[in-house]
């Protein structure tokens, strides 16, 4: 059954390689995904040799460990850890089908991300983003061809959560839309179709939940009582959430909410004194205690 909102599947174009721009966290998880999945060369970048060599490290140690538990047999092993490559030119796009980005959560940062981008792949190149917050529209208005942008927005950890949010752009044309489902269909999520809005569908839900806990803290409460109250009612209380996915996301995610709903949603010191302590996570997962 076609997802709603999903275009015919017979204008979806095939993918023979991937590109991933940024070796990050979500970045190197998707390397990670994509290999597995869709099986095809995956060609990591980033501005560093550092950054790219940790980010094809993260997904080869991955592999391993899924091998090393039988989840993955040896000759999978051997096969995907050669379909990942990284470098720090784009000149590995030049054959790609369809490239995602995951770098910084900055409009300005995306937009140059995808104009140097065009320069090297064919025109009919997919140009995802794992953006979370930001407008598709507003990210593609100034590419030769908007038309092959499309939101495509994963969640954390990458390997276990179902869900796939697919954006289209205003000028998001149907063979793209229909490559995006095909992709998210092959990579076993669940897809979705969100409207472009301010933080999609997800993202708004969690604005509110994660935006109301800062402000019961910044009322007075401590943040673990605030975690400990919300026990058993999610996954993930609300802090130990922010710090998975990252108080200067959670932080970002609530500065684009405030900006696009200001009756809503507010601002709160609690995430900018959480991102301004500069911690990757405040939160050790493994004893549950807040490490601030
Ligand atoms: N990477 C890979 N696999 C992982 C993992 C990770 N980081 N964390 C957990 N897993 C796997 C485990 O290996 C385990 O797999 P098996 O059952 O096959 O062995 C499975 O997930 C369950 O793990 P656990 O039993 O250790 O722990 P759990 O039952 O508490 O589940 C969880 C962990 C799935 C992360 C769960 O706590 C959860 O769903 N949390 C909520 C996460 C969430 O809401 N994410 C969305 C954040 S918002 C976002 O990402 C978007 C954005 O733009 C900000």
């Amino acid at each position: 059954k076609r997802p709603a909102g999903a275009p015919d599947k017979a204008l979806a174009r095939t993918v023979t390689k991937v590109g991933i721009v940024g070796a990050g966290l979500m970045a190197s998880q998707l390397a990670l995904l994509f290999v597995q999945r869709l099986q095809v060369p995956v060609v990591l970048t980033d501005i560093d040799d550092d950054r790219v060599a940790k980010g094809v490290g993260y997904v080869h140690a991955e592999l391993d460990r899924l091998a090393a538990k039988g989840r993955i047999s040896r000759d999978r092993l051997t096969r995907y850890r050669s379909l990942v490559s990284g470098s720090t030119s784009k000149a590995g796009f030049a054959d790609a089908d369809f490239v995602i980005e995951a770098v910084f959560e900055e409009m300005s940062v995306k937009k140059q991300v995808f104009a140097e981008l065009e320069q090297v792949t064919g025109a009919e190149c997919v140009f995802a983003t794992n953006t979370s917050s930001l407008s598709i529209t507003e990210m593609a208005a100034d590419l030769q061809h908007p038309e092959r942008v499309v939101g495509f927005h994963f969640f954390n950890p990458v390997a276990v959560m179902p869900l796939l949010e697919i954006i289209p752009g205003a000028q998001t044309d149907d063979a793209t839309l229909a490559t995006a489902f095909a992709v998210g269909k092959d990579l076993k999520k669940t897809c979705i179709r969100a409207a472009d809005r301010p933080s999609f569908i997800v993202n708004r839900l969690l604005g509110r939940f994660m935006g109301e806990a800062a402000r019961i803290v910044d009322e007075g409460t401590p943040i673990e009582v605030v975690d400990r109250a919300f026990a058993g009612l999610a996954p993930m209380p609300p802090f130990v959430l922010i710090g998975l996915v990252g108080p200067a996301i959670a932080l970002h995610n609530g500065e684009t909410l405030v900006r696009a709903f200001p009756d809503r949603f507010y601002a709160s010191p609690t995430l900018q004194r959480l991102v301004a302590a500069k911690l990757p996570g405040f939160y050790d997962l493994s004893s549950g205690r807040p490490v601030l």
